[in-house]
C-alpha cells in the first residue's frame, strides 16, 4: 500500500494544506514546523484514533470547531482507497471509505496498511504492561478482523463480570445465584481469553524470531529475545479452573486478577531483561528492530507491504548505523521520513527521497 496524497484542513498547525508523496519521502522543517502532525494525520486514517493526543480534539486546529482529513492510497490490485476523515468538536467521528458512510468507527481497521515508529516506542520496551497489551491488540486487529470481535467480547464479559462482583459485595444474595451469575460471565471469558491467547502467541513468535534477526543483521551486539508471559490456557476448562480458584479473591476485590488483561511480554538482550539492565541505546535498537518486525508481519500477513512512517526516531544513532538502518527498514514499503535537516542522510540515499519542505504548518 502507498498513500498518494493527503489534504488536511484545520488539522493541528494546517489550516488547509495538500502533500502528493512518491515513493520515498523527507519531511524537512525546524522543530515545530509540522512534521510529526503529518504521521498523526495518516495514523488517524489507519486506527481512527491518535495515538499521540489522548483525544481527536486535540488535533483541531486552535480556534476552529472541526479538522478534516482525506487521504487516497493505492492498493494494488484493489486499485484506489480513498478515506475522509471528519471530527467536529464533541461529536462523533464521520468516516467515509470511497464516498460511503461507515456505521461504526472501528470498520476503518484494517483498511490502512502502515508502520508508525514514534520516539514513545522506546515504551514498548520499558514500559508499563498495558501499553504492550494496547499496541499489541491495535496490530493483531488490523491483521484479523476475528481477533478484534473477540477482544470486543472478551472486555464486554471482562466488565459485567467485575461490576456484578461490585455489586454482589453488598450482603443479603445467597450464593447460589451469586455463582450461577458469575458462571455466565467465566464461560464466556474463559473461551475468549483462550482465542486471544492462541493469537497474542503466534505473533509474538513471529515478533521474537524476526527482531532477534533484525538485531544482528544491523550488527549490533547481543541475543535478542521477546518472551511472552501469560497464565492463560489454550484449553477452555482449564481457565475456567484459574478463574474458580480465585473467585473469591475477586470477590473481595470487586475485580477479576486473572485473564488475558493480564498479559505481558519482555525483551531480553544476552540474559538480561531490557527494561532493567540495557542502556538508553541499546532498548531504542530493540525497539527499532522490534517496529521493523511489525512491517514484515504486516507484509507477510496482508500480502502488501505496509506505508512505513518513521518520526524523529533515529535521531540518537550514529550517521553509519543511521544510514544502516534506513536502508534496512522495510526495504519493500514506501516510506515516509522526519528530520530537521538532510545533513545525515548519505548522498546515495538522499537522491531517492522526495524532498518536501514544511515551515509552520505551510508546505512549500
Ligand atoms: N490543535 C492545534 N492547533 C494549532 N496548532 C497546533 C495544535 N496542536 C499542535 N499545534 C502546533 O503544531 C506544532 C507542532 O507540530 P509538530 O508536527 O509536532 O512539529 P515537528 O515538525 O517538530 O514534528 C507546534 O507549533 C504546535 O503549536
Ligand atoms: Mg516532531
Amino acid at each position: 500500500m502507498k498513500i498518494v496524497r493527503l489534504w488536511l484542513v484545520n488539522f493541528r498547525n494546517y489550516e488547509n494544506a495538500v502533500i502528493e508523496f512518491a515513493g520515498h519521502n523527507l519531511l524537512v522543517g525546524l522543530n515545530g514546523a509540522g512534521k510529526t502532525n503529518i504521521l498523526e494525520a495518516i495514523d488517524i486514517l489507519a486506527t481512527s484514533r491518535s495515538r499521540i493526543a489522548k483525544g481527536l480534539n486535540k488535533c483541531i486546529r486552535r480556534g476552529q470547531s472541526g479538522f478534516a482529513l482525506n487521504g487516497v492510497f493505492a492498493s494494488p490490485p484493489a486499485g484506489e482507497l480513498t478515506i475522509a476523515f471528519r471530527q467536529e468538536r464533541g461529536a462523533a467521528r464521520t468516516i467515509k471509505i470511497n464516498d460511503e458512510i461507515l456505521a461504526r468507527s472501528s470498520e476503518l481497521i484494517g483498511r490502512v496498511n502502515s508502520v508508525i515508529f514514534l520516539p514513545g516506542d522506546l515504551e514498548l520496551v520499558q514500559g508499563p504492561p498495558a501499553a504492550r497489551r494496547k499496541y499489541l491488540d491495535i496490530l493483531i486487529s488490523q491483521t484479523e478482523r476475528e481477533y478484534y470481535a473477540d477482544l470486543q467480547n472478551y472486555t464486554r464479559a471482562l466488565k459485567q463480570r467485575n461490576e456484578l462482583f461490585k455489586n454482589l459485595r453488598s450482603p443479603g444474595l445467597p450464593d447460589t445465584a451469586r455463582n450461577r451469575a458469575v458462571g455466565v460471565w467465566d464461560e464466556q471469558l474463559a473461551e475468549y481469553a483462550g482465542r486471544l491467547m492462541l493469537k497474542r502467541r503466534e505473533y509474538l513468535d513471529f515478533f521474537a524470531r524476526e527482531t532477534a534477526g533484525l538485531y544482528s543483521a544491523l550488527g549490533f551486539a547481543g541475543a535478542v529475545a521477546v518472551r511472552y508471559k501469560t497464565d492463560v490456557a489454550p484449553d477452555k476448562s482449564q481457565n475456567l479452573e484459574r478463574l474458580a480458584s480465585s473467585r473469591a479473591e475477586d470477590l473481595r476485590f470487586g475485580r477479576t486478577h486473572w485473564g488475558a488483561h493480564a498479559d505481558d511480554f519482555e525483551f531480553w538482550l544476552d540474559d538480561s531483561k531490557a527494561a532493567e539492565f540495557c542502556s538508553q541505546g541499546q532498548r531504542r535498537l530493540l525497539a527499532i528492530a522490534f517496529k521493523c518486525a511489525e512491517a514484515k508481519i504486516k507484509t507477510e500477513k496482508l500480502n502488501d507491504p505496509p506505508v512505513v512512517l518513521v518520526d524523529d526516531v533515529l535521531l540518537e544513532l550514529d550517521a553509519e548505523r543511521f544510514n544502516q538502518v534506513i536502508t534496512a527498514i522495510a526495504p519493500q514499503s514506501q516510506k515516509i521520513f522526519t528530520v530537521t535537516d538532510t545533513g545525515r542522510f548519505a548522498a546515495g540515499l538522499l537522491d531517492k527521497l522526495k524532498i518536501i519542505k514544511i515551515t509552520q504548518g505551510k508546505i512549500l
